[in-house]
């Protein structure tokens, strides 16, 4: 019998996390780690063994509402019978603010539609998975199911993605290090936020200097300028640094990361804890990766994914 598979990437913020909070620029990109799902005839049956997800809709058993909301999304939209099983499986880190459930949630929708013999629209599946993304989180930006599903580097400003027009050279890296510190994302924005009202005349100078740095970057990645892009991702770090959400752990990390060679590293996402990214020329990733590893930590080396959902 037919068996379809799709698969969808995972990312990171390269830049402007934090201040985009309050209506700055920041950059994510869609990175080459996937989830992976793939369909076959079957009774209702949505799961995944290495994540402990499942959906037996046959039985209604159901601990993933997010996905629950993908079937009946599908089914009140192109009448998707339940007739399918899909299997889960992802490289990407969860709870590291990678977009993990974005990238399950983006392949699942891409996935049964395909099964469903209704060719699946790049608008759709982002529509459909960001209703999952409103069930995982209060209030989605929109970034993870958005880079999921079209890929790429983008900026995000209040509400509107626009990608970066890159051709990024296959010979820059990006080095990915988790903590393996668990936080609470709505905490840590919740003590910034407040160190912003405590000393909001400051703060405000910060952030409008995020905002510069983030234009900046784009303008380094559109030409191909890494080196730059590096000390722009470093000058990013310290503004983190300087809202609070830095750790002991992380700077080990990222100083680990520069020692090595890498053009650039910084904290990725809420902080306190979660991943570092550096940016890291083919020829250094040796080196870091040994320094990384040196902390007791596993790396992970991606290149950007250009493509979005897709067949797999
Ligand atoms: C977390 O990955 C990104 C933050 O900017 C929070 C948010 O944008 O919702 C820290």
């Amino acid at each position: 019998s037919r068996m379809v598979c799709s698969l969808a990437p995972g990312k990171v913020i390269l830049l402007g996390e934090h201040f985009v909070v309050k209506g700055m620029p920041a950059i994510g990109a869609a990175v080459t780690l996937y989830a992976r799902v793939c369909v076959s005839r079957g009774q209702g049956r949505v799961e995944s063994r290495q994540l402990g997800l499942l959906l037996d809709l046959s039985s209604n058993t159901v601990n993933d509402k997010g996905l629950y909301r993908v079937v009946e999304e599908l089914a009140g939209r192109f009448g998707l019978k339940r007739d399918f099983h899909a299997t889960i499986d992802s490289e990407i880190p969860i709870s590291s603010g990678m977009g993990s459930s974005a990238a399950v949630a983006v392949s699942t929708t891409h996935a049964l539609l395909s099964f469903a013999g209704v060719e699946p629209d790049k608008k759709v599946v982002w529509e459909v998975s960001f209703e999952a993304e409103k069930v995982y989180h209060v209030r989605p930006s929109g970034v993870d199911n958005t880079l999921s599903t079209y890929g790429g580097v983008m900026v995000y400003e209040r509400g509107v993605f626009n990608r970066v027009k890159t051709r990024w050279p296959d010979d820059v890296l990006i080095v990915i290090a988790d903590s393996g510190v668990k936080r609470s994302t709505g905490s840590v924005v919740a003590d910034v936020l407040n160190r912003y009202d405590k000393y909001s005349k400051v703060m405000s100078r910060i952030y409008d200097a995020a905002s510069e740095l983030v234009r900046d970057a784009i303008k380094s990645i559109e030409t191909g300028d890494f080196a730059r892009l590096g000390e722009l991702m470093n000058i990013n770090h310290g503004l983190l640094s300087s809202i609070g959400v830095s750790s002991r752990v992380l700077e080990s990390i990222v100083w680990a990361m520069r020692d090595a060679g890498a053009l650039g590293a910084k904290i990725s996402g809420a902080g306190r804890g979660g991943i570092v990214i550096g940016l890291v020329e083919t020829s250094k990733v040796p080196s870091v990766i040994e320094k990384i590893k040196s902390l007791g930590l596993a790396p992970l080396v991606v290149q950007i994914d250009d493509e979005g959902v897709r067949r797999a």
